[in-house]
């Protein structure tokens, strides 16, 4: 068996995300904010199919999860009962020579990493961002940007099950941002001060956590093999006993290969009854179910799936990029699945002569309508391919001065570069088709094949 191996280095991926407007370094003309990034055009677009993606499969195409989208700012009784204000720190040692910070649970040695210097006994560091409701900035009016969405999950737990009906088991879904005050930063969108998280809070009966908890991590790892990951770099990890967080029972991570090696991109953990008793004790609110069978009031488990939405979209850039030759030259591409490809469809007339632009702009102006459809006219047509593939977009429509003829435009596949033609008023069907996964070269009706290969 092959090792893995990563797909594309960091720097080149940076380069690539910055030369193409996926992702750009947070308040660049200041130089930058360390761990914070700004998702450009493209980017914008990944982030947004991405968490659509998994929405429309956990929350979409499921009978048994609703959605949520609960503020940022939370009560601060929420972080004590959570745990978090007593216990959301990393370990931070400084070296005493060139200042630097480091977490010492990831130091190797006793000696700063950077200098040899000697280090600082560790103290630990909350992670949470404090600020102040109101005008007055004192202790009674601190509250803390979210370290996790998943709090305003339990929080509603009585307001959801009340409003929904809902029967066990069932879950809450939410997509939102998150903030931690981080230790370690760098390796570009993996580790960030500010990040989106998705995350499933799952409630389920005691007795059947189990069940549950292995259905989600295959649930899970199916997900991000259908966004078109390679199995090869998807890769379970179970927590040991001692690196268990205070709230669950068990723990496995999905890891992913990025260019500095595996690392994790979700977590599903079972949380037991931790956040529900914790909750109903700091609130004083009984926050449990009444069981019709039994006739008797249970406080559920709970199984959370938690991904983050920026890992993913680190994870799907580095296992799209790719390099071959095309004519002769090298062609960087993206084999992005059509689901998450930024622009759909790109509509390049073959020249910039007056005579080709109406009919160009017409087609241009109906495909938009359903996808994110972009147009190009400069450089030759071969370029404006390459600019495609970098970029993953799976198709290209060409119209060429036949096309004013016979009614009909050329299909160009981003990675077997092979062409068909279709005749314009069955364009926007076949593109469904092939975006939904349609192998291309199966014709529609009066399309053929216009070059192999
Ligand atoms: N509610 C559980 C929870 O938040 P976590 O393992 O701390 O668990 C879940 O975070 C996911 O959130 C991670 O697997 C990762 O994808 C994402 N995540 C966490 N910290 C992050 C950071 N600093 N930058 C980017 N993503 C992060």
């Amino acid at each position: 068996m092959t090792e893995s191996r990563p797909a594309v280095d960091m720097e080149k991926l940076v380069s690539l995300c910055r030369r193409r407007g996926f992702i750009f370094p947070s308040s660049e003309i200041y130089g930058g904010l360390s761990s914070c990034w700004d998702y450009g055009p493209l980017g914008v677009e990944l982030k947004r199919n991405i968490k659509q993606a998994w929405w429309r499969a956990v929350v979409q195409q499921r009978d048994d999860m609703v959605g949520l989208d609960a503020s940022i700012l939370m009560h601060p009784q929420v972080w004590q009962a959570s745990g978090h204000v007593e216990g959301f720190s990393d370990p931070l040692v400084e070296c005493k020579s060139c200042h630097k910070r480091w977490r010492s649970d990831e130091l190797e040695s006793d000696k700063c990493p950077d200098c040899g210097g000697e280090l600082t006994e560790p103290k630990l560091f909350n992670l949470m961002f404090k600020t102040f409701i109101g005008p007055v900035e004192d202790e009674a009016n601190i509250v803390y940007l979210r370290p996790e969405t998943a709090q305003g999950m339990f929080v509603n737990f009585e307001n959801v099950l009340n409003t929904t009906r809902k029967r066990l088991p069932f879950g809450i879904a939410q997509i939102g941002k998150s903030f931690r005050n981080e230790v370690t930063t760098g390796n570009f969108i993996f580790r960030c001060r500010e990040f989106e998280q998705m995350e499933i809070e799952f409630f389920v009966k005691p007795g059947t956590d189990k069940e549950w908890f292995d259905y989600w991590v295959e649930e899970r790892l199916n997900w991000y093999v259908s966004l078109g990951i390679k199995k090869e770099n998807l890769k379970l990890r179970e927590h040991t006993k001692e690196e268990l967080a205070h709230y669950a029972r068990e723990c496995y991570d999905i890891n992913y290969l990025y260019p500095m090696g595996w690392a994790e991109m979700e977590g599903i953990a079972n949380r037991g009854d931790f956040d529900l008793v914790e909750h109903a004790k700091s609130s004083g609110k009984g926050l449990n179910y009444y069981d019709e069978e039994t006739k008797e009031h249970i406080v559920p488990y709970i199984i959370e799936p938690s991904a983050g939405v920026d890992r993913t979209a680190l994870a799907v850039l580095c296992d799209a990029y790719d390099e071959d030759v095309a004519d002769g030259e090298i062609r960087v591409l993206l084999h992005l699945h059509p689901s998450i490809a930024p622009i759909k469809v790109a509509v390049l007339p073959l020249s910039r002569k007056e005579t080709l632009a109406p009919l160009s702009k017409e087609v241009y102006a109906e495909l938009r309508q359903h996808w994110m459809t972009s147009f190009d006219e400069a450089q030759s047509i071969g370029r404006r391919y390459r600019r495609q593939d970098e970029i993953g977009t799976p198709f290209c429509v060409t119209i060429d001065f036949d096309s004013l003829e016979d009614k009909q435009v050329t299909i160009r596949e981003r990675d077997s570069l092979r062409q068909i033609r279709v005749p314009i008023e069955s364009l926007k069907n076949t593109l469904q088709a092939k975006l939904d996964g349609e192998d291309l070269f199966v014709l529609p009706e009066g399309g053929k094949i216009w070059k192999g290969g």
